[in-house]
């Protein structure tokens, strides 16, 4: 589903310049659950954010499936982004004047789809998501594992076919994270590939692979489960 060829990312601003990720190969297939771990500073997150088309590289080949988008303009990255890929995040980035419905909802507003089909999608989600309950409260008003639940929502209901996860168990406490991982591992199950950084090797276990990232570019691989 996707591949990177010397996947290079340099930082520059007036005073510095840093290499964030220096030559990264990187495989996944469809279907796979892949692990992504390091030290903090490591680039993890920039990785994510290209794989993601939030960013560019600064060199290197990225094909997604069998387009290349390296060099992609913001407005084609978006365009490909919309529908095709979902990010979950640590700190939930949920919008606090919107409401559960209305966060889910979001993502469906860039696609071509009438009230109805929207709110019908929203409410099929929200109930996997075991949120349904909570739908006309603010995000201020939910626990931590309840706003990742609504961002995992949001994540998955235009039904991508990639989730991008980046420390989604970080802000929670170990019951909440074991459930976020619950519910990543069953959309896995279900055929959603997923790529997830984490600083937790219990969480890392839960994939087909470990990916060490160190100083921006892959130390070691290991498979823990076959796909
Ligand atoms: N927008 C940016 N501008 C400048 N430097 C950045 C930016 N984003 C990340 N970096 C730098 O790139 C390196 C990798 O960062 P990051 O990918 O966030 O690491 P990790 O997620 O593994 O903690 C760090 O040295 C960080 O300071
Ligand atoms: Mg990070």
């Amino acid at each position: 589903m996707i591949k990177t060829k010397d996947l290079v990312k340099v930082f520059r601003t007036d005073e510095v310049e840093t290499t964030a990720l220096n030559k990264v190969n990187i495989e996944v297939q469809d279907g796979e659950f892949v692990a992504i771990m390091g030290p903090s500073g490591c680039g993890k997150s920039t990785l994510l954010n290209i794989l993601g088309l939030l960013d560019n590289p600064t060199g290197g080949s990225y094909l997604f499936g069998e387009t290349e988008v390296a060099g992609l303009k913001e407005k084609q990255r978006t365009n490909l982004r919309k529908g095709n890929i979902g990010f979950v995040f640590q700190s939930f980035n949920l919008i606090d004047e919107l409401t559960v419905f209305e966060n889910i909802e979001l993502p469906l507003l860039y696609l071509k789809m009438s009230g109805a089909e929207r709110k019908k999608m929203v409410e099929t989600v929200m109930e996997r998501m075991k949120i349904i309950h909570r739908r006309n409260h603010f995000p201020q008003q939910l626990s931590g594992g309840q706003q990742q639940r609504v961002a995992i929502a949001r994540a998955v209901v235009t039904n991508p076919k990639l989730i991008l996860a980046d420390e989604p168990t970080g802000n929670l406490d170990s019951a909440n994270g074991a459930e976020v991982m619950a519910l990543l591992t069953e959309l896995n199950e279900d055929g959603t590939t997923i790529i997830m950084v984490t600083h937790s090797p219990s969480d890392a276990e839960k994939a087909h692979r470990i990916i060490q990232l160190f100083d921006g570019h892959i130390v070691t691989e290991n498979i823990t489960k076959k796909l």
